[in-house]
């Protein structure tokens, strides 16, 4: 049996909802555990199939973990072994966050090269330089990144890229340098908040770092780390999706348990569109949408610029803006496997090299699409939302790794949507087989 959602459209969202724990957040923060033999408990964990494949490694890995009612708890049971092996690593590119853990804690590790996706191609190269940096050997053998290190040293490392800082590259070697002997210092970090939590998780482990949140992190080594507890921090790419929800229904949302000195990006171009967009307190913000939706032109970058996790989103708004809006995704530019599925939706968008030229329409029409990857599946919700009509989605496991209870949510807000089972249609030739 497989899911598909599916969306009635044209009700206008209405109402207050939660964000979850960060999956970007709570993600490398798992991988961190593996940092020291004490138990950790990770508080505010959204229930993400991410979060449970991660789970699922770190038990390979010789963890004891447990996960209920938001709460993880994490304990070493047996540190020998250092394999993540292809078969859950290939479903998850967050995995490769283990890779600086083990290399720091166990002094090597074994962890399948991830690969592209649908996204990108997606290298690692600058995980691999950071670490090698830090005095660790890695190389490809048979489609695995194999590591030792007879102890890591601190060092001087440049982490920019063709396409800006790393998220996870950054983290990867953030974990590692903490156990390293001496000082580090990590130049072109990333800076998102994401990367922010973790630095504040290791510090609760005993790790000294300064600078996280600014493009040089420095991180003086120490001889061990212990256990902690942590909340994870909002997940802003999920409050922003609900943000754009309400711009898109014409609605009137209030979102709480999220930090709107997190998505001013966001929230600058929702203004631009026409919606109200007021921060209500630190931890809340409300938007109303507005009948006539403005154009707008859109650049992701890196924290604190649009977020490449929203482009899909905020193109399915301009898709019913009145006149010509032109996105550009410069972290991955590559990530429009969406377009020709809101395009199936009535749509006009056309993709050049990085860029997409969106030109607005009166309406669109729901229909079967396909969710792609994770956000495409976010963005053709909210399209499906606007939508005269019912749109089906497909695919669905797309949607269920990075938002939590995300139906449940917009019911609450006064969507009509629905999950559904259902067998999928034999061909003739599996008839004639069976
Ligand atoms: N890049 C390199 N070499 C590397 C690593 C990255 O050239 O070694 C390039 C990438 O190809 C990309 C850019 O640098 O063009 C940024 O990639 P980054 O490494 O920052 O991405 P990531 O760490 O793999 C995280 C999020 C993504 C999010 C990106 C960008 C997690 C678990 N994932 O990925 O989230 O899109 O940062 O902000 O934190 C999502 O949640 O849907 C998602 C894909």
């Amino acid at each position: 049996m497989l899911d598909k959602i599916v969306v009635h459209g044209g009700r206008r969202l209405q109402g207050t909802v939660h964000a979850s724990g960060s999956k970007n957040a709570v993600l490398p923060i798992l991988a961190a555990t593996l940092l020291t033999e004490e138990p950790c408990e990770i508080r505010n964990v959204p229930d993400l199939s991410d979060v449970h494949l991660m789970l699922d490694i770190l038990d390979g890995l010789g963890m004891r973990t447990s996960f209920a009612s938001g709460t993880v708890r994490t304990e070493v049971a047996d540190e020998s072994i250092s394999t993540a092996p292809y078969d859950l690593v290939h479903q998850m590119r967050a995995s490769i966050c283990v890779l600086g853990p083990l290399l720091a804690k166990r002094k090597r590790a074994q962890v399948a090269h991830p690969g592209g996706c649908v996204i990108g191609t997606r290298p690692i190269d600058l995980h691999v330089k950071g670490l090698k940096a830090l005095a660790a050997e890695l190389q490809t053998v048979h489609g695995y990144l194999e590591g030792t290190t007879v102890g890591l040293t601190g060092a001087h490392i440049f982490l920019g890229g063709p396409f800006g800082s790393t998220v996870t590259g950054t983290a990867n070697v953030l974990m590692a340098a903490t156990l390293a002997r001496g000082t580090t210092v990590i130049e072109q970090a990333a800076c998102e908040p994401e990367v922010v939590d973790l630095a504040d998780f290791l510090t609760a482990m005993g790790a000294q770092i300064e600078g996280a949140g600014t493009p040089r992190i420095t991180v003086h080594g120490v001889e061990r780390l212990g256990g902690a507890t942590h909340e994870v921090i909002p997940d802003r790419i999920e409050a922003e999706t609900f943000m754009i929800a309400s711009a898109i229904t014409c609605g009137d949302v209030r979102i709480e348990s999220c930090r709107p000195d997190q998505m001013v990006a966001v929230a600058e171009v929702l203004r631009e569109c026409g919606a109200s967009v007021e921060a209500l307190s630190a931890q809340s913000v409300r938007v109303r949408g507005s009948r006539y939706i403005k154009p707008v032109d859109v650049t992701t970058f890196a924290y604190p610029g649009y977020p490449t996790d929203a482009q899909a989103q905020i193109m399915a708004l301009m898709s019913v803006a009145d006149g010509i809006s032109v996105i550009t995704d410069k972290v991955y530019p590559d990530r429009y496997m969406h377009v020709s599925e809101y395009n199936r939706m009535g749509a006009q968008i056309r993709k050049n090299g990085p860029t997409a030229v969106v030109q607005g329409v009166e309406f669109l029409s729901g229909a079967p699409v396909k969710a792609t990857d994770l956000r495409a599946s976010a963005g053709l919700i909210l399209a499906g939302l606007a939508a005269q009509g019912e749109t089906e989605m497909h695919q669905v496991q797309h949607l269920d790794r990075g938002y939590d209870r995300i139906e449940q949510k917009l019911i609450q807000l006064g969507a009509a949507i629905e999950r559904v089972r259902y067998a999928p249609r034999r061909r003739k030739s599996d008839r004639r087989a069976a």
